[in-house]
C-alpha cells in the first residue's frame, strides 16, 4: 500500500477536466472548488447520519460531540468560497458558456443536506421538482424525521420543555445540544450568504443563473429559511411581559 494507492490519487487527479478550448487558466480553480465542496458535502451527509442515529438513540452527549464535527465541516466548505472570490467577472465570462445548463442548483447532495436538516417549505419543494424526478438520496431524507423533530423527541424523552432546557441548570447538556444545532443553522446560513455575495460579485445581481433561475434574487430568498424555527422562537419567551 502506498500513499497514492490508498487515496486512489491516480483516479482522483484525473477527474478535473476543464471544458474550455483553449483551456482557460481559471477553469481548474472553478472545478476544484466545486468538486471539493461536493466531497465535503458527502462527509457532512455521512456525519449528519451519525448525528441522527445518536439523537434517535437519545444520546445527548454523543450528539453534542457529533454536531461539533458537523459544524467544523460546514465552516470548511464555507471558507472554500473565498478562493473563487479571486475570479474576476470578465475572466469567468470567458468560460461560463462551456458550463452549458449545469448549475449548483442541481446538487443532489446539497438538497439532501437541506432535507435531512429540516427544509420542508414550499419554496424548497418547488426547487426539488425543478429538475424532474426527486433523486433517491433526497427522497429518503424527506421521509425521515428532521433534526428539529428528533430534538423535540429528546425533550419528550426527558419530559422537559424547550423553555425549561434554557432555564434549568441540570438541563445543560440538552441546552448545549440546542446551541450546537443553532450554530449548525448559522454556519449553513453563512454559506448561503457568502455564496450569494460571491454570485453578485462575479455575475452581478441581475444576471440569470445557468440553472435558469433569477440568479441572486432566487438565492436571496433562501437566506431567511430556518431548519430550527423553535430554537429561534424560544428566545423571545425570555423577553415577554
Ligand atoms: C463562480 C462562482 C459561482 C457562481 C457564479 C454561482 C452561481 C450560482 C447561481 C446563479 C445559482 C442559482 C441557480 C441557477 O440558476 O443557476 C447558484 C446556486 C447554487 N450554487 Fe452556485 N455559484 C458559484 C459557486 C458555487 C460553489 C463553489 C458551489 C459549491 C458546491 C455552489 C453551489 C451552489 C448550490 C448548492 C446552489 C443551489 C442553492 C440553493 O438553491 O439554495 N456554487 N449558484
Amino acid at each position: 500500500m502506498t500513499y497514492a494507492s490508498y487515496l486512489a490519487l491516480d483516479e482522483l487527479l484525473r477527474l478535473q477536466r476543464p471544458r474550455s478550448k483553449p483551456e482557460h487558466p481559471d477553469e481548474l480553480l472553478f472545478i476544484i472548488v466545486h468538486q471539493s465542496s461536493e466531497l465535503w458535502f458527502r462527509l457532512i451527509l455521512h456525519e449528519l447520519d451519525a448525528l441522527i442515529g445518536l439523537m434517535e438513540a437519545k444520546d445527548t452527549l454523543g450528539a453534542l460531540t457529533s454536531v461539533r464535527r458537523v459544524n467544523a465541516l460546514v465552516h470548511i466548505v464555507t471558507g472554500q468560497l473565498s478562493a473563487l472570490e479571486t475570479l474576476p467577472p470578465q475572466r469567468f465570462a470567458q468560460f461560463r458558456g462551456y458550463l452549458g445548463t449545469s448549475s449548483g442548483s442541481q446538487s443532489v447532495q446539497f438538497r439532501a443536506i437541506e432535507a435531512k436538516s429540516g427544509m420542508r417549505d414550499e419554496h424548497f419543494l418547488q426547487a426539488l421538482k425543478q429538475h424532474g424526478e426527486i433523486p433517491l438520496l433526497v427522497k429518503d431524507a424527506l421521509e425521515k424525521p428532521t433534526l428539529q423533530q428528533l430534538y423535540d423527541d429528546l425533550l419528550v424523552a426527558h419530559n422537559v420543555t424547550l423553555e425549561q432546557v434554557y432555564s434549568e441548570a441540570h438541563q445543560r447538556p440538552l441546552q448545549m445540544l440546542a446551541e450546537g444545532l443553532l450554530e449548525y443553522e448559522q454556519g449553513f446560513a453563512m454559506w448561503r450568504f457568502l455564496h450569494v455575495q460571491l454570485v453578485e460579485r462575479i455575475i452581478g445581481p441581475l444576471t440569470s443563473g445557468t440553472g435558469g433561475t433569477l440568479g441572486s434574487k432566487y438565492l436571496q430568498k433562501t437566506i431567511s429559511q430556518r431548519f430550527f424555527p423553535k430554537l429561534w422562537d424560544v428566545r423571545s419567551k425570555f423577553f415577554q411581559g
